[in-house]
């Protein structure tokens, strides 16, 4: 793959020797870059796997977001809001500092303290990095939900952090059609036993029932001191907690700690994207998942920096809304998505040419791997073959970048697809079943060999499954459960998911979680579940069900029943492309479905000798299962 050197002439080599040479006193380094209200006593306390960053030290996410701006920066407008019916709205940061204060003086009369978990499910409006500002204040520990998600998915939500507030709006716009938010919360809290009051935004003005336990967050804010004094929080305190998809039925709650995430969000802000007061900044994620979480919310405010904050559907009304956005706000960085970029560039080149983007100098990607070809659009028709863009690798679970181009800190050769080299003081490899570094160009997993001060704390109320998960594959070592290869220039490549995580749309859904959904119809006995490649999400869901031997329900029903299932159950993110009815599925003696071979034989792939296949799976039962799967799938092509 051919490579292209473009970078902004930053070289500072000394951080990269720093980092090499004593990674703990590195990020001790970085973290004076934040204000404590004290000093920590220990940089970094390590029982593996629990890193507990900056002991001792004391401080506040909003205090470092917004008060530390308020001498110089308090006109500057931090959110530049760009709402999906055309209206917009500057909120500069003073605008933040009060809403944030006042919000959290609410917070406090309904009885919130310091170490409660207060639920936000709303939409991209400036509401929600205030409500998450507000909690930071005071102590409380966030837990935001993507809007898209079902009330029962958000039910197990609440009920797993035992939140005490939830913040929602009356609904939210996608697309044109308001969706009801605030009956979607109804419905989620109807037995809660944890949920004290609901605070209301009102954005769409949507006709809602409200009982003794809703509040509407005008009334509330209007009658609010705008002074509340920031708390003085341990650096390990919990921020927030996120929940993503595993290999397990359930979501996982990822807990977030203060003065380590911070300081790796600061960090890593400034080499990625060589943050500058003039620059305007924007990122496409949704708050709701943790690009929004960390380079939405934290990473700008802490920087001071400016950035254009949208509502809605990237190609809504049309096609031509997210280079209206960039032109008419003049945007210089941009990071967004390969599922966003492979549709742009479905939709043709004309329409990015017809805007001025010349304001660009700089574009990132995050979120799955990015094909070379999107990567060279990305490259020549967006950034007009003048701005670097950085590939960055990272999880809910890691808090901020790990790998990534950084050229705000060093000019390095890019190579289109490859997230080149990790940030400092992180030392990966790549390596095999035995945790053995396998060779150059060779593919492996992707392991992380010390602690970096972005790392989860654990996972919410599950030490064990926290170790299980990560740290147990291979000792003294984080998983991410991510394929890799080094190539020969050390250079690295992110090749997807090595565990039953789909990535669909970029966004994570686990097979189990799924798989559970689905059979707790009462009219499926077993079910599969597997992603095959697709040209614009990345990968898209296949189902396989196993009918109980009674149903008398048709084939079409039973369709339409499970996918309204599934939507209820997840949301619509997780909305399959096909489902095949099968009278039994592929699996090992030990009764390990073999998704390998249902990914295969759902891509139209050549599946090979079966004979070799691990744990000595009875091989003519496999294939007398796998030519039946093939009469299903080719019946059903013909539906
Ligand atoms: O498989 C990797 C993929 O996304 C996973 C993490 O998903 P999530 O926790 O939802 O966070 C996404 C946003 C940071 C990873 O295990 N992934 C993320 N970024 C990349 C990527 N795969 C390839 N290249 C990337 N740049």
């Amino acid at each position: 793959m051919s490579e292209i050197t473009i970078g902004l002439g930053n070289n500072d080599v000394k951080t990269r020797l720093d980092a090499d040479s004593n990674f703990i006193g590195f990020w001790e380094k970085q973290a004076k870059n934040l204000s404590w209200f004290s000093s920590w006593e220990k940089t970094l306390d390590w029982n593996p796997p629990f890193a507990k960053w900056f002991v001792g030290g004391k401080i506040n996410a909003s205090y470092n977001a917004l008060d530390i701006h308020q001498k110089d920066k308090s006109d500057k407008p931090a959110i530049l809001w760009e709402g999906e019916n055309g209206e917009s709205k500057i909120l500069t940061y003073k605008d933040m500092w009060v809403q944030v204060q006042k919000l959290a003086n609410v917070l406090k009369s309904l009885g919130v303290q310091k170490g409660d978990r207060v639920t936000i499910y709303l939409p991209m409006i400036p509401e929600l990095p205030i409500s998450m500002l507000a909690c930071a204040r005071i102590g409380a520990t966030h837990t935001v939900i993507f809007s898209g998600f079902s009330a029962s998915a958000i039910k197990d939500r609440i009920d797993d952090s035992k939140s005490k507030v939830v913040i929602t709006a009356d609904g939210g716009y996608r697309r044109g059609s308001v969706i009801s938010l605030k009956e979607i919360i109804d419905e989620a809290i109807k037995d809660s036993k944890s949920v004290k009051n609901v605070i209301v935004v009102e954005r769409t003005k949507t006709k809602i029932k409200m009982s003794s336990k809703d509040l509407f967050w005008n009334a509330l804010l209007d009658n609010a001191s705008d002074i509340c004094p920031p708390e003085k929080l341990d650096s390990t305190h919990p921020l927030f907690i996120l929940y993503t998809s595993g290999t397990t039925g359930k979501p996982k709650g990822v807990l977030h700690g203060t003065g380590g995430y911070l300081t790796h969000l600061h960090s890593t802000f400034k080499w990625a994207f060589d943050i500058k007061d003039s620059d305007v900044y924007f990122c496409t994620a949704d708050i709701g998942w943790v690009t929004g979480h960390s380079y939405v919310v934290y990473a700008p405010l802490l920087h001071g920096a400016t950035q254009v904050m949208y509502e809605g559907a990237p190609d809504f009304p049309d096609a031509s809304r997210m280079w209206n956005i960039l032109h008419k706000y003049k945007v210089t960085i941009f990071y967004t998505t390969p599922t966003a970029l492979r549709m742009f560039m479905r939709f043709g080149d004309d329409i990015p040419n017809s805007f001025d983007l010349s304001s660009l100098r700089l574009l990132g990607s995050v979120g799955e791997p990015i094909n070379p070809e999107v990567w060279k659009w990305y490259f020549k028709i967006i950034g007009k073959e003048k701005c670097p863009i950085i590939d960055t690798w990272w999880q809910t679970e890691t808090g901020g970048m790990l790998i990534s181009a950084l050229p705000g800190l060093e000019t390095i050769p890019l190579k289109p697809g490859s997230g080149t080299r990790p940030i400092p003081g992180l030392q990966i490899s790549v390596v095999d079943d035995d945790g053995k570094d396998v060779s150059a160009n060779t593919k492996g997993y992707l392991v992380i060999k010390n602690p970096w001060p972005g790392m989860l704390l654990t996972l919410w109320g599950d030490d064990k499954k926290y170790r299980d998960v990560y740290w147990s594959k291979y000792k003294d070592c984080y998983y991410p459960g991510d394929y890799a290869l080094k190539d020969s220039d050390g250079y690295l490549w992110l090749l997807g998911r090595a565990d039953d995580v789909l990535k669909v749309a970029g966004h994570r859904i686990g097979t189990a979680e799924l798989e559970s959904c689905i059979v707790s119809h009462p009219d499926v006995a077993e079910s599969a579940v597997c992603g095959i490649p697709d040209q614009l999400k990345g990968e898209v869901i296949i189902v396989f069900a196993v009918l109980k031997q009674n149903t008398t329900l048709d084939v079409k029903t039973l369709e339409k029943e499970l996918i309204t299932k599934i939507r209820n159950d997840i949301g619509a993110i997780a909305t399959p492309k096909e489902i095949y009815f099968v009278t039994k599925l592929p699996k090992t003696r030990s009764g390990k479905i073999m998704r390998r071979l249902l990914k295969a034989i759902s891509s139209n792939e050549t599946i090979g000798d079966v004979s070799t296949l691990e744990d000595g799976a009875a091989v003519s039962e496999i294939q007398s299962t796998l030519e039946e799967l093939k009469k299903s799938i080719k019946l059903r092509s013909e539906f």
